[in-house]
């Protein structure tokens, strides 16, 4: 049996709270410091991962080191020390495959640098990020009674390893393409790829907010810190996916539009019975994408590496599709926040937005 260990981090320093209770009433600026100065440790043992045709178990292993740390307050080097440090507590534990979690898979060029230096194999789990992300919007569109062929869609973040693919994909589907970055040249890069892929030509800009009054369709995908996607500029019955952690969309101004889905990217029902003896926030058997895409590659016996760098293939985000879908995971109902979605929800947010 291959086994499989994932790399998670604290998004803010008070997740840390969580798990050391003594730091619970710190200052910010402490907690901050602790979390910087801690070494990488186990957090937990995930067992009864299960599928029709093998099993697997594995570790959750933290890297201790904030969104803010990651992306900017610590170098790349630093920071991808670190999570080399959390890489070889996997190998003594005996993973195989180890995915990077959140920003552990942004930072530097996305896990070529962290696979070189580990003897196991290592995935950013972007490629399975990327298949629930198109299914999760294609699903909302269609329970919003969106035609993706008549919608506008917006990739926000849509020169990243994730939201490139991404917009590769909605740009075969969609009526009309917008794709958001700050980095224009980039754009203009990727522009020219789906140009010669899908005839059609996007239309790009640095500007998010701009593109939000036409979107019917938002798929939020940045690395940002902080909340790019303000939903208070959506029209009426707009889907905004958002796959983004930390999240591209605020809680608190996404309660001001009760008439916009939003939903929450890259969430997977995970085949069997499996406990990760950890809340990540998720109910029981939920998992993110990018870990379900590591223990599919455990369960697969396909421990080399998987999904690194920024150009992820379609022919990946196909397999992975394909391997998921035959070791039983899917696509988990719809969740907001950390809440489920249901019909009856959607149905509201429908009447709200004037739509039968
Ligand atoms: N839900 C899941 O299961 C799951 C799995 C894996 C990753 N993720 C999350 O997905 C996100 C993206 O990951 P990735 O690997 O694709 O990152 P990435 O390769 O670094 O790409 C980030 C993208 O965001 C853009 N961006 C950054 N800041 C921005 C801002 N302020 N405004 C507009 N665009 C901005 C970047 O372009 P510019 O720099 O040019 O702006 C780039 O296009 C991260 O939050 C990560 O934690 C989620």
């Amino acid at each position: 049996m291959a086994k499989f260990a994932f790399i998670l981090h604290p998004i803010v320093a008070d997740d840390i709270a969580r798990k050391f209770k003594f730091t619970k009433r710190w200052p910010e600026s402490w907690k901050e410091k602790f979390v910087r100065f801690m070494p990488p440790l186990k957090v937990s043992h995930i067992t009864g991962v299960r599928s029709e045709h093998a099993a697997t178990e594995g570790y959750f292993v933290a890297c201790p080191l904030t969104s803010r740390q990651l992306l900017g307050e610590v170098t790349a080097d630093e920071a991808i020390k670190k999570i080399v440090w959390a890489g070889h507590i996997a190998e003594r534990l005996g993973a195989d495959i180890v995915g990077l979690g959140a920003l552990t898979s942004v930072v530097g060029d996305a896990g070529i640098t962290v696979a070189e230096k580990l003897k196991i194999g290592v995935t950013t789990g972007n490629s399975y990020t990327v298949a629930t992300a198109v299914m999760a919007s294609r699903l909302a569109a269609k329970k919003m009674g969106i035609e993706i062929s008549e919608a506008h869609v917006v990739v926000v973040g849509a020169t990243g390893s994730i939201g490139q693919v991404c917009a590769r994909l909605m740009a075969k589907e969609a009526r009309q393409l917008t794709l958001v970055a700050r980095n224009l040249d980039r754009l203009a890069q990727i522009t020219r790829r789906i140009g010669d892929e899908s005839g059609i030509t996007p239309a790009v800009t640095a500007d998010v907010n701009a593109s939000l009054a036409t979107a019917d369709i938002v798929i939020a995908v940045t690395s940002a810190l902080d909340c790019v996607v303000d939903p208070r500029l959506l029209k009426p019955g707009a889907v905004v996916c958002d796959v983004a952690r930390p999240r591209d969309v605020s809680e608190e101004v996404a309660k001001l539009r009760p008439d916009v889905l939003i939903v929450d990217g890259g969430v997977v029902e995970v085949p069997g019975d499996v406990n990760f003896r950890f809340n990540f926030g998720f109910p029981p058997r939920m998992s993110y994408a990018c870990m379900a895409e590591t223990m599919v590659l455990a369960l697969e016996g396909k421990v080399g590496d998987y999904s690194l760098g920024r150009d992820i293939s379609l022919e990946q985000v196909e397999e992975i599709t394909r391997l998921a879908a035959k070791h039983g995971f899917k696509l988990a109902g719809f969740r907001s926040f950390e809440r489920a979605v249901t019909d009856e929800k959607i149905a509201e947010i429908r009447t709200r937005a004037g739509l039968r």
